[in-house]
């Protein structure tokens, strides 16, 4: 008989989790305002709000926080740091950053002014944030199979060559750079292909733009080029990686994801001069250029989990949970963004309950209706999440409405996939008599969802 699939690790350190009743959840929902992340982490069972931060480090990151030098200037945890990244991206400068938008921060700074369009592929709720802010807009390039989400495509996160092609040839004035993230998070954690990003990095230069790799799940992207792209089968995941890389000017990096680490992000660049630039952004927000908010410590585990996250063993035990879980739910008829992406399954909130009206938020309502099931926390990725037009203040309603099942790397067994996968079951099963959704009572004028008020329709 074949060896069954099983974890590369074995587990050293647990922290207890409290299953709740349901009596009590109803009572929490209601005290948070019907918003997720007002909940209490022990207010929940299964927390799947984020893969981000959330990660089990390893013992030899452990070891390496011991090694850290908290210097002001110089130490040698940022060597370490400048090393590693540029053993694994091929960079030659960065700064860290203390997360990912604080690297958008910062080289939007530079780079983003009034008036500005910025393409890419379904930018991410912050960097889209840290446009609108500077009053410019992101231009979503995606290719149109990512809104089908039953349409197998082996690589949903790509960008459409061809408009962004078109959309350069009409704005390239007003175009800074060209922003791929990989993988495509807003989309479902789908990956771009190597092809996408050598076509696109063409397209680019074509019209003399620099290309920016938003690129927190950078390493999950690479296992999914290696094991459905033809030509890298055969190719480690660094040597993907060094690849990928070649095709962007500069990248910014929430290394709370593939990198494994609690905290952390950093900005890195080919041109010098974008760095002195950056720089000064850098000390004015974030810290001195050579900890920019991250302790030394920090750095130094940063360093390990660049190389560890770039190991296939690790992302393969990484992403077949994910598989495992979307395999669960095929089998129970939840619709999910198929295939399941690098590190989340994305349920089609307009599939489960279409009987409620999207001015009453589906994905959200999902999400209430899951944790109230089984202490399962999730999160939406929909028109609360979309905000107001900056312009008109209307609701946006994007054309998917997601429930995000966020898995943390290392931290979950497959019993709790199970979990998972029977409690939406349920829900799912029940869904005729969901008929009554949520209206929002109080809501900030950004980035709305961290901190939106609902209630009962
Ligand atoms: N870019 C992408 C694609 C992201 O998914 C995130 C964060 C960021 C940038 C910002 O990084 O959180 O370190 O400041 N995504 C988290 C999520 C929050 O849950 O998907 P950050």
């Amino acid at each position: 008989m074949e060896l069954p699939f099983a974890e590369s690790y074995k587990i050293k350190m647990v922290e207890p989790i409290y299953r709740s009743t349901r009596q009590e959840r109803e009572q929490w929902i209601k005290e948070a305002k019907y918003n997720l992340f007002n909940l209490k982490s022990n207010q929940v069972f299964i927390d799947l709000l984020t893969d981000s931060g959330t990660g089990a480090m390893s013992d030899r990151q452990w070891a390496a926080m011991m090694l850290g030098d908290e210097s002001y200037a110089g130490a040698s945890s940022y060597y370490n740091l400048k090393k590693a990244i540029n053993d694994i991206t091929g960079f030659e400068h960065f700064m860290p950053t203390h997360q990912g938008r604080a690297a958008e921060n910062v080289l939007f700074s530079v780079l983003v002014k009034e008036g500005d369009l910025v393409p890419g592929n379904s930018h991410f709720d912050t960097t889209k944030g840290h446009i609108e802010f500077r009053k410019a807009y992101a231009v979503d390039c995606t290719i149109d199979e990512a809104t089908d989400t039953e349409l197998y495509h082996p690589f949903k996160g790509n960008v459409d060559p061809a408009k962004l092609d078109k959309f350069l040839s009409e704005n390239a004035a007003k175009v800074p750079f060209v922003i791929v993230t990989i993988t495509n998070n807003t989309a479902g954690g789908q990956p771009v292909s190597m092809e996408c990003m050598r076509e696109t990095h063409k397209i680019a230069k074509k019209y003399g733009k620099m290309v920016v790799f938003d690129s927190a799940r950078f390493a999950e992207n690479a296992y999914f080029i290696k094991v459905r792209e033809k030509g890298y089968e055969n190719k480690t995941i660094k040597e993907i990686v060094r690849e990928i890389f070649s095709y962007a000017d500069a990248m910014t990096m929430s290394s709370k994801k593939d990198a494994i680490v609690n905290i952390g992000g950093f900005i890195a660049m080919r041109d010098q001069e974008l760095w002195r630039q950056c720089s000064k952004f850098n000390i004015m927000f974030e810290g001195y250029v050579t900890y920019g908010g991250m302790a030394g410590r920090d750095m130094n585990a940063l360093s390990v989990g660049l190389d560890e996250g770039t190991e296939f063993s690790y992302l393969e035990t990484r992403i077949k949970q994910v598989e495992y879980l979307g395999k669960r739910l095929t089998e129970l008829g939840v619709p999910f963004q198929f295939p399941s992406g690098g590190h989340a399954i994305f349920v089609d909130a307009n599939k489960v309950l279409p009987n409620i009206p999207k001015e009453q938020f589906r994905a959200q309502t999902l999400a209430i209706e899951l944790y109230l099931e089984a202490g399962i926390r999730g999160v939406e990725i929909g028109a609360i999440m979309a905000d107001r037009d900056p312009v008109t203040r209307e609701n946006r309603y994007p054309k998917l409405e997601f429930l995000r099942l966020a898995i943390p790397r290392r931290v979950y067994t497959n019993n709790h996939m199970d979990v998972i996968a029977v409690a939406l079951g349920n829900v799912f099963e029940r869904r005729a008599q969901i008929t009554k959704g949520v209206k929002i009572s109080r809501e900030a004028p950004i980035m709305r969802h961290f901190t939106v008020e609902l209630e009962r329709a």
